[in-house]
């Protein structure tokens, strides 16, 4: 299929790494189109363990020409950093490229989410902290920098001095921090300028062209659908859409294009961040949880929150990304598990429904209903084949398919490339 999105079916961490690492393989592009350097995708590989933030997870295999869209805020010291060090460990990055309309993460803008995470005390929303919520913020108030205005310094540095005039009116004046200095963003900027200018691409023409050649395209999501700001757990969400829409907006060709939405679920759920989590298992099998899936964010280190697998939200989520199949992940961590958890609908003042609510107040009275399945209590990491599972892990993957009306092509089960169960091959 030509163009196959990947996308986030629950609160992020989902293993679309994995998953877009291994599809790779037969891709000529990857692009990702949302989010910035709030995600973490770990990749593991005959070349080593990788923790991705921006560059896309198609960049270890030598055909694949890798994109971060104009949907992508990018923090350049970051990406410079993470390039740095993709190169020594011996990563041909000859082929990345980023789209000259990409908004880029300003210093003031992690400066200002710092004032007003700290601000929001108990509201906390529990981000990742690197100026994701503003710079997408600026984007749309149309006073974000682009990477293409990197390559015209003085056009940039008039930009970059009107805008920091007002940015520096808050930092002083509503939180009574320091302002910081125009000379020194500027400074900076340019030298990274410098640096990404041969990667700075009108990428839409590129992603066309692909298209137009018939080659391989795979969308690379970041975050998960329950993250989305119209969908997800508002206002506990993030700031762009990790939804399969945004493929198409988020790159710049039309939505047509798409031939297959795979969305990734993880074969329970985490959460890290505050917001509510209905299904969060109880204490000691959460912690069990994760510590054998080591569940701690990429990004912050932070331990997530761990729950039985929801359908209301997965159904949820599978419809608004229209996905075509699912890849269950880390079906394996379930391995030692005498029974299982999947809930199937919420009690909600004594109905029940199952349908996932838009409103936070709604949620909190909805308590989960759930449906208890035997476990398996063997391992099945070293398993390629379904029909070699055993029948109780089938039937786990068989009641999702089922409660989700969508089949499970893919079922991961271990972090490795090759532990994984195709069952329909889809590039
Ligand atoms: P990947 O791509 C899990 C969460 C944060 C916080 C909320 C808002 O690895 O799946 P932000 O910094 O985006 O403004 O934070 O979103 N969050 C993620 N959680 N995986 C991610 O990315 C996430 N990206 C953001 O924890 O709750
Ligand atoms: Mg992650």
């Amino acid at each position: 299929m030509s163009v196959v999105a990947v996308v986030g079916g629950q609160w992020g961490d989902e293993g679309k790494g994995k998953i877009v690492d291994m599809l790779s393989e037969k891709s000529d592009m990857v692009v990702r189109f949302s989010g910035g350097d709030n995600a973490g995708h770990t990749v593991v590989n005959p070349l080593g363990e990788f923790a991705l933030r921006l560059v896309p997870s198609g960049i270890f295999y030598p055909q694949v020409t890798c994109i971060m869209g104009n949907g992508v805020v990018i923090n350049p010291a970051v990406l410079l950093a993470e390039m740095d060090s993709l190169r020594q460990r011996g990563i041909d990055l000859s082929r990345l490229y980023i789209s000259d309309r990409a908004n880029l993460i300003m210093p003031y803008h992690l400066v200002i989410e710092g004032l007003e995470e700290e601000a929001r005390g108990g509201r906390a929303i529990g981000t990742t902290r690197k100026g994701i919520g503003p710079a997408f913020s600026d984007k749309i108030a149309r006073v974000g920098i682009r990477a293409g205005d990197l390559l015209d310094r003085e056009a940039f540095r008039e930009r970059l001095e009107h805008i920091l005039e007002y940015k520096n009116a808050i930092i002083t004046k509503v939180f009574g921090a320091e302002p910081l200095s125009l000379d020194d963003i500027f400074k900076e900027y340019c030298e990274y300028g410098e640096r990404l200018a041969p990667r700075i691409r009108e990428t839409t023409l590129m992603i066309a062209e692909a298209l137009e050649r018939g080659n391989k395209v795979l969308m690379e999501g970041a975050q998960g659908a329950l993250l989305d700001p119209d969908f997800g757990t508002y206002p506990f969400a993030t700031s762009s859409s990790p939804l399969a829409g945004e493929a198409s907006i988020g790159a710049g060709f039309g939505p047509t294009r798409i031939n297959y939405v795979l969305g990734i679920y993880k074969a329970y759920c985490s959460r890290v961040g505050a917001g509510p989590f209905p299904t969060e298992m109880e204490k000691e099998t959460g912690n069990m949880i994760r510590e054998r899936a080591y569940e701690y964010g990429v990004v912050s280190g932070r331990p997530r929150s761990c729950g039985w697998f929801d359908a209301v939200v997965a159904r949820f989520t599978q419809r608004i990304n229209g996905c075509t199949g699912l890849a269950i992940t880390r079906l394996d961590i379930l391995d030692v598990l005498p029974s299982l958890k999947i809930c199937t609908g919420y009690e909600l003042d004594g109905a029940i429904i199952d349908n996932f609510p838009a409103s936070l107040a709604v949620l909190a009275r909805c308590r989960p209903v759930y449906e208890e399945l035997p476990g398996w209590q063997v391992p099945t990491s070293d398993i390629r084949q379904f029909e070699q599972l055993p029948p109780e892990a089938r039937q786990y993957v068989a009641r999702i398919e089922e409660l989700l009306s969508c089949p499970a092509d893919i079922i991961s089960v271990g972090s490795a490339r090759e532990q994984t169960i195709i069952r329909r091959a889809i590039m």
